[in-house]
This record gives C-alpha cells, sequence and structure tokens, in this order.
C-alpha cells in the first residue's frame, strides 16, 4: 500500500492537474469569498473608535452599506464555488466509475476466483466516492481556511504581537494533539474500507445463495458470521470516534482557555490604554476567523484521509493487469478452422497440474466430446479453449497461429459458450436472448427459440418472451434455464461452440429433443462439449476421455467402445444406474 504522501501526490497528478482551470476559478472564488469575510471585522474597529464616539451618522451608513455589500459578496461567490467544485468532483466519480468498471471487466476470470464481488462493488461504487473530498469541499475548504487563517493571523500580530501570542499557545498544543490523533486513526480509517468491503460481500454471497442457507437451516450461522463482521466495523468506527472525540473536545477546551487568556490580558491591556475597545473587539472577531478554519482542517483531514484510502484501493485495482493487456494484437477476422492444444498444462496453484500435456485437435465442423469423472479437467479444457484460462505449459493454437498472438477480442467474437449452471440475468427473456445479440432479427430470434425447445414453455406465459425471470433466472426451472441459454448461443451463431454439461438438468426426454437441435447447432463451427451422459454424445466425431487431467483414450464411440478400456467402463457403469 502506498504512503498517504505519495497517494496524494499521485491525486494530483491525475485529478487535479487535469482540471487545472476549474482549480483555479475555484481558488480565485475562494480567496474573494474569503476576504469578504474580513470585513466585517475590520469595520467593527472603525465602528466603534472613531464612528461612535464622533457621532458619524453618514459615516455609519456608510460602514453599514459596505458590511452588507461584503456579506452579499461572500454568499455569492460561496454558492458559485459550490457549484462549480461539487458538480465538477461527482462529475469525476461518474468517470472514475466507468473507468473502475472497464478495468473489473477486463480482468482475467482467475481474478474473480480469487476476489468477493461484493468488494468489487464497493470498489466501483464507494471508493471513487473519495475524490469528492479531494476536488469538491475538502480541497476547498483546506485552501479557503489555510488562507483566512493566514490572513487572521498577520491581522492578528499587527494589532498585538503579545496578545496573539498568548491566544496562541494554547491553539499550538492543539495542533499537536490533532497531528498525533490523525497519525493514529489513518490506518483505522484504511481498515474501514476494507471490512466495509468483506461484509458486504458475504451478505451478497448470502442472498444470492438464499436457498442454499435456507435448505440447510444455516440462517443462524450466517447470522453468526455477519454479526462477526459488523462488529468488527463497528470496532473499528470506536475507534476512530474515541481519537476524534479527543481532538474534537481538546479543541473546545484550548479555544476556550483561549478566550479567557485574552479577555483577561486584553482587559488588562485596555485599562492601561495599550489598547483601544474597538481593536479588542476587532482582535476577539479575527481570532474567531483563525480559529474555526482550523477547527474545521480537523474533520476535513479525517474526510481527506479517509478519501485517500478509498483512492488507493481504486488505484490499486486500476493497476491489476487486463487480460486484454497481455493479448496478442493479430487481427483475427478469419473463419476458425482449427483449434489445437499443443502440450498444454494448466495449474491453479503453484505445482498442482490439473491438467498435463494435452495434445487435442478440433476442427470446423467437428464435435469434440470430453468425458471423465468429475475432477478430471474437463471444465479446465474448456476454459481454455474459451480463453479464460491461459496454459501454464504449452499452448493453444488457432488456425496455426499460437493463440497468444492474436487479438483476444476478435477470437472471443467467435466464441459461444454454454455451461451447466448457466447464467440468466433480471430481467425479461427477451433481454437475456437478447444480450448475446442485440440486433438480431425477429426471425433468427424466434428459430432459435425454436430450435432450443423454448418455445413449448414461452408460449404458456402469459407474457410469452417479456416475462421477467427474476435474478439468475430463479423463476425458471433448471431445464428451462438450460434451453434459454442454448438459444442464446444458437443466436449469438458462434464458430467456437462450447457446452459443459450444457444438457444436465434437462430431463431424459426434453435432452433427446435437444439432442437433435444440437446437431443443426454443431453444424459448420467447431464444438466442444462435455455431457453428461454418455449416451448423449455417442455421435461426437471424436471422444476424448480425461482421467487425472491426462488424455487416456480418444476415438470415435464404437472404436472406443470395442476397445473396452476405460470409455467402456464409464459408459457400462452410467448405463446400469
Ligand atoms: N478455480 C479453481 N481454482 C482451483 N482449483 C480448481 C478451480 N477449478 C477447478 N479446480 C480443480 O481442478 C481440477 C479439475 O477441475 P475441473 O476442470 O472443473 O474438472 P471437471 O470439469 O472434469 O469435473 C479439480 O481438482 C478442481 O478441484
Ligand atoms: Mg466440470
Amino acid at each position: 500500500m502506498s504512503s498517504p504522501k505519495s497517494s496524494l501526490k499521485k491525486a494530483f497528478k491525475t485529478i487535479i492537474i487535469p482540471r487545472i482551470r476549474v482549480v483555479i476559478v475555484g481558488l480565485l472564488l475562494i480567496i474573494v469569498s474569503k476576504s469578504a469575510s474580513f470585513v466585517a471585522p475590520m469595520a467593527m474597529r472603525s465602528f466603534i473608535d472613531e464612528l461612535i464616539p464622533n457621532q458619524d451618522l453618514v459615516g455609519i451608513k456608510n460602514l453599514v452599506i459596505i458590511v452588507l455589500i461584503a456579506l452579499v459578496i461572500q454568499a455569492v461567490t460561496s454558492f458559485m464555488l459550490t457549484k462549480l467544485v461539487s458538480v465538477q468532483a461527482q462529475y469525476l466519480i461518474t468517470e472514475l466509475r466507468a473507468e473502475v468498471q472497464r478495468k473489473v471487466l477486463s480482468l482475467p476470470v482467475r481474478f474473480f476466483d480469487n476476489t468477493q464481488s461484493g468488494a468489487l462493488v464497493s470498489r466501483v461504487m464507494k471508493d471513487v466516492e473519495g475524490v469528492k473530498s479531494l476536488v469538491g469541499t475538502g480541497l476547498v475548504q483546506l485552501i479557503g481556511g489555510l488562507f483566512t487563517a493566514a490572513v487572521a493571523f498577520v491581522l492578528l500580530i499587527r494589532i498585538s504581537p503579545p496578545l496573539t501570542l498568548f491566544s496562541l499557545a494554547p491553539l499550538a498544543l492543539f495542533a499537536v494533539v490533532a497531528i498525533k490523533a490523525f497519525s493514529v486513526v489513518r490506518p483505522v480509517f484504511r481498515e474501514r474500507g476494507k471490512i466495509e468491503a468483506e461484509v458486504k460481500g458475504r451478505l451478497t454471497e448470502t442472498l444470492a445463495g438464499i436457498r442454499i442457507v435456507k435448505g440447510f437451516h444455516a440462517e443462524k450461522s450466517e447470522e453468526a458470521s455477519f454479526n462477526k463482521g459488523i462488529h468488527r466495523l463497528f470496532d473499528n468506527i470506536k475507534k476512530s470516534m474515541i481519537y476524534m472525540a479527543l481532538v474534537s473536545s481538546s479543541s473546545i477546551l484550548l479555544a476556550g482557555i483561549a478566550t479567557t487568556v485574552i479577555t483577561g490580558i486584553g482587559g488588562y491591556y485596555i485599562i492601561n490604554d495599550q489598547l483601544t475597545l474597538g481593536a479588542f473587539l476587532q482582535f476577539t472577531f479575527l481570532l474567531g476567523l483563525l480559529i474555526s478554519p482550523i477547527f474545521q482542517l480537523t474533520s476535513v483531514g479525517t474526510e481527506i484521509t479517509d478519501a485517500l484510502a478509498g483512492l488507493d484501493r481504486t488505484e490499486e485495482l486500476l493497476a491489476e493487469v487486463s487480460e486484454y493487456d497481455t493479448s496478442g494484437s493479430k487481427a483475427f477476422k478469419e473463419p476458425l478452422e482449427q483449434l489445437r492444444f499443443e502440450g498444454v498444462s494448466y495449474a491453479y496453484e503453484e505445482d498442482q497440474l490439473v491438467l498435463k500435456d494435452i495434445n487435442l485437435e478440433v476442427k470446423r465442423g467437428e464435435v469434440v466430446a470430453l468425458v471423465g469423472t468429475s475432477g478430471a479437467g474437463k471444465s479446465t479444457l474448456a476454459s481454455i479453449a474459451a480463453s479464460y484460462l491461459t496454459p501454464t505449459q504449452g499452448s493453444l493454437w488457432v488456425n496455426g497461429n499460437p493463440m497468444s498472438d492474436l487479438s483476444l477480442s476478435d477470437y472471443r467474437s467467435k466464441l459461444g459458450v454454454v455451461l451447466q449452471d448457466d447464467f440468466l440475468f433480471d430481467g425479461t427473456l427477451k433481454e437475456n436472448l437478447l444480450f448475446v445479440k442485440p440486433d438480431a432479427s425477429d426471425n433468427a430470434l424466434e428459430e432459435a427459440l425454436k430450435a432450443a425447445h423454448v418455445k413449448e414453455f414461452v408460449d404458456r406465459f402469459e407474457n410469452g418472451i417479456e416475462t421477467v425471470i427474476g435474478e439468475r433466472g430463479v423463476k425458471l426451472s433448471g431445464g428451462q434455464r438450460q434451453r434459454v441459454a442454448i438459444a442464446r448461443a444458437l443466436l449469438a451463431n458462434p464458430e467456437l461452440l462450447i457446452l459443459d454439461e450444457a444438457t444436465s438438468s434437462l430431463d431424459t426426454e426434453s435432452e433427446a429433443l435437444i439432442q437433435q437441435s444440437l446437431a443443426t447447432l454443431t453444424k459448420g463451427r467447431a464444438t466442444i462439449v462435455i455431457a453428461h451422459r454418455l449416451s448423449t454424445i455417442r455421435n461426437a466425431d471424436k471422444i476424448v476421455v480425461l482421467e487425472k487431467g491426462e488424455i487416456v483414450e480418444q476415438g470415435a464411440h464404437e472404436d472406443l467402445f470395442e476397445k473396452k478400456g476405460r470409455y467402456f467402463d464409464l459408459y457400462t457403469r452410467q448405463a446400469k444406474i
């Protein structure tokens, strides 16, 4: 994690410098606004020391007008300032959110295996809000406060150096306390964002898995884990609140002491004619102008600390390497003719190979079926073909080019994937189908629905294809979901089709139906299919038997069956059940 200094520097470079014009206008406005705030206390002195004793009514009238004008200027400039910087800050937040979301989506699948999605949601929505404090209110208050304090200080010294010294001594003490407290609180704030993201992440997962939670009657344990999380959050907040309370109460105490001290000393000076009453009142006014921004600074300090912590996490995420950064650049527009695995090995964890030296070819128009017991590595192999994973050793060749040379986005555009637990978005059926091909014609849509046997059940829905299917498609049965997923793949018309247990939730009857459409579905493209029921892949051009990450047999159904090897075992064992 970077230090606050370096993150401030970075924030300056990436956030402030590009908006230097807004910042300069903002600074001018704040200087005008804060300068206007000095008019009233300055007027106070001549009011008491000159105008009242001389009974100068015209002078008083002029003074009142001047003070009123200053007040209007102050109000107008501070309004413009807020409008300018706050709008700018919100715009920046919007831009940053877009950037972070784009980045998140560009990260490799592996990244998501290791990161809670709830935490990522925080990254996108919450952490970026920190810029508001930097560009917006925080920075403006900081600079405005420093400006006011500096001017007030000079004016105070001009009135009475010793009085200034006496009143500022308690303030200096306060500064020490505040700085100390902030150095303690800063790491606590950094921790807070992390805890919040974790708790939110877990809650999101609990809700997504509500059926499992209820099914295993695990509400109590989820409750306990949530409670643990929010209490960690509470402890964190408590810790920072204690220090913040220390800062604010010591500020009240020390300000009180300062006021008492100057009342005493000021009274002494006035009686000894070393200070006029007007000058004394002006002094107390100015001291107020000096003190209040300093106290404000402490809350701004908290805000900026918080903001920098959030931006640090944003920065960390933006520094992740996106998969497109590492992909090749060679355009790949021609049709996919051949996919070849050459000596491909893969390990999720170091030294634990789940695929070992795979050599395999899939051609256009061919269906290659992967079979094997669960955990054999079938899905991993399919994920490599889908370019979700990059081989640890060996490589994937496409049309005779190493995959790593090709443009990833060109390759992906040729891909269609149907998974066992296929993902449907909360929305209508139609939206779920069209998201792979927004410009698909009604005809194409109709065809896909028919071929995947979606039509049968959709026609029974009151709203037909406009039916809302709920988050993750929960309002459909497993088999219906899979049929929708297959229709979606059909609509996408991919050149490489990957079906990973895509028909496992179908009953035998609908599977037989789908089987017929799969024959159409696989025509003219390369297909990799992983099927739960071996009877469904009998017609594959090539059946590949995987065992503990290695290819132990491959060939057509009849050949393998006659061979009475691993495939035969798997097949007959399944037939018995
Ligand atoms: N994301 C992952 N992280 C770590 N290990 C994984 C991951 N996915 C799968 N594995 C492991 O890789 C092996 C092969 O898994 P997989 O390819 O899903 O098998 P299959 O699809 O044949 O059932 C298994 O031992 C599994 O535990
Ligand atoms: Mg699998």
